[in-house]
């Protein structure tokens, strides 16, 4: 499949560090059973994977701005374009050697998303998404669920972890959503839970507190798979409020309607 230039730059950058977050997932599994565990190494294989996507995007696009979760923000002489980047995205996941982690790119220009890849590189999946010309997985062209009842639907969420975010709040918004879908699942990447939308294997996904990092990318990619995304109040402020609920429009709106008033 022909993709375009930008996308290719995008791609190769994502699978070059992806083939550097493999090999550490290997030597992850024989670290599991020492005492100190391999967190350590997790944040080097972070930084690492970060590295190369920096050195990649900048070779292809001088100039760009970078904005990366472990490096933090790298100015461009080019104000208007700027890559959202998170090297590692489901790092629990990583440090247990469970394989649903995602490398996440995002470009935005002049305020709007317009590109972004996700790739899980222990099973090889690659998301694209370009504005304007769809969301793809691994060639084959991704469009949302079109279930239109919540009882029908698998719906994905986040939970805050020990000492993050508002754990009332978030076992409030289970015990709504809990008796009126088919299914809950909580998968630890956020990027993963958008392109598993924008791919139509969940119904929905929402979840409060996420940094642009998490969700730069997946936004247009359930956005190019025809998904509607919004913050928690149904405003189109998810990358800023850093609060996403998205699905079809019609689960979109269930889940705003349940999970505003909460
Ligand atoms: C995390 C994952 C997780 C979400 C967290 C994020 P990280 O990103 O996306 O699913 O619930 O809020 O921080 O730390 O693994 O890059
Ligand atoms: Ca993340
Ligand atoms: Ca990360």
């Amino acid at each position: 499949m022909i993709h375009s230039a930008l996308i290719n730059v995008m791609v190769k950058a994502a699978r070059r560090a992806g083939r550097s977050l493999k090999r550490d997932l290997g030597e992850i599994e024989n670290l599991q059973v020492s005492l100190k565990g391999p967190a350590n190494f997790v944040s080097a294989a972070d930084r690492r994977a970060e590295d190369i996507l920096y050195e990649e995007l900048n070779k292809a696009r001088p100039g760009y701005g970078f904005i990366g979760e472990e490096g933090g923000t790298r100015e461009g002489s080019d104000k208007t374009n700027t890559w959202i980047v998170d090297p590692l995205d489901g790092t629990t996941n990583f440090l247990h050697g469970i394989p649903q982690f995602a490398i996440s790119i995002g470009l935005q220009r002049e305020g709007t998303m317009i590109a972004g890849v996700i790739y899980n590189p222990a099973n090889d999946e690659l998301y694209i998404a370009e504005r304007g010309k769809g969301a793809f997985l691994n060639d084959t062209r991704l469009r949302v669920a079109a279930r239109k009842k919540l009882n029908d639907c698998v719906i994905a969420c986040g939970l805050p972890h020990i000492g993050r975010g508002d754990h009332e709040l978030a076992r409030r918004e289970m015990a709504e959503l809990q008796p009126r879908v088919a299914g809950l699942r909580r998968f630890g990447a956020a990027s993963l839970d958008l392109a598993f939308v924008a791919a139509g294997r969940l119904d929905g996904y929402w979840e409060r507190n996420l940094k642009p990092w998490d969700i730069a990318a997946g936004l247009i990619m359930v956005r190019e798979a025809g998904g509607t995304v919004s913050g928690i109040e149904g405003h189109d402020n998810a990358l800023e409020s850093g609060n996403v609920v998205c699905g079809n429009e019609t689960i979109q709106t269930e889940l705003v309607k349940i999970l505003k008033p909460l």
